[in-house]
């Protein structure tokens, strides 16, 4: 019964602090995994996202002095995917990634990439006022880097693989030590959130969520 097996996977997935460091996730299963990131929805399609995926326990260390957050998950991870968010540089309207992206990733043809460029120009300047501030804009793209995230945990409890997300982390030395360690290159990326993924230690405590009734409201 498919609603089950979904719901299952809810059930399963938990923010798992501690793997069992002797497993690792198999390469087919972490594709199958990304996979389920790399199909997730954007706003207007612009994916403002990067996915940078580590496997080195020396590298990743290096992190944990200022991730309190994932001090046993980076020790333990078979992988860790840090999901860089792409800034005003990529994600203006009038930028090269945007211009080219609706060309030769969507394949728009040229009438359409105009319509598609005036829409998006007013929903950054007016709708959405994103040219505020450079903040504003990165927020905005880093929002929908949470639907990856989401996909990606859910995609990999459904096979049995454990993950915890976090942005338990400054961020500012976590940008600097990306910087540093990994060539990103600050002026067009930063940090959104990581994701840790592997097998459990030890079964978590159970669930603890507010009832339906407390959440929702049924307008007619
Ligand atoms: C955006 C985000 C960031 C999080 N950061 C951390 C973190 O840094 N460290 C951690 O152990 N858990 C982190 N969590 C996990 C939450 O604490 C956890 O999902 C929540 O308490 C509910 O528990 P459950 O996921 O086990 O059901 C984060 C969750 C989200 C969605």
């Amino acid at each position: 019964m498919k609603k089950n097996e979904i719901l299952d996977a809810f059930l399963f997935r938990h923010a798992c602090k501690e793997f069992d460091s002797t497993r690792n996730i198999a390469q087919d299963d972490f594709e199958f995994i990304l996979e389920t990131g790399r199909l997730s929805p954007s706003s207007f399609g612009f994916e403002p996202w990067h996915f940078l995926i580590l496997q080195n326990k020396e590298l990743l260390e290096k992190f944990i002095p200022f991730s309190w957050g994932a001090q046993r998950q980076f020790k333990t991870a078979s992988h860790v995917i840090f999901t860089l968010v792409k800034k005003p540089f990529f994600m203006r309207h009038d930028s090269e990634y945007i211009q080219d992206f609706m060309r030769s990733v969507q394949k728009l043809p040229e009438d359409v990439v105009e319509m598609k460029s005036n829409f998006f120009r007013k929903f950054q300047e007016s709708d959405f006022k994103l040219f505020e501030s450079e903040r504003a804009m990165t927020d905005w793209a880093a929002h929908q880097t949470y639907i990856p995230l989401a996909n990606m945990m859910t995609a990999a409890a459904m096979i049995g693989i454990d993950s915890c997300p976090i942005e338990g982390f400054d961020r500012e030395q976590f940008d600097a030590m990306l910087a540093g360690e990994c060539n990103v290159d600050l002026d067009k990326y930063t940090i959104g959130h990581a994701c840790a993924l592997g097998y459990r230690k030890a079964d978590p405590r159970g669930k603890t969520r507010q009832p339906i009734t407390s959440i929702t409201t049924w307008i007619s």
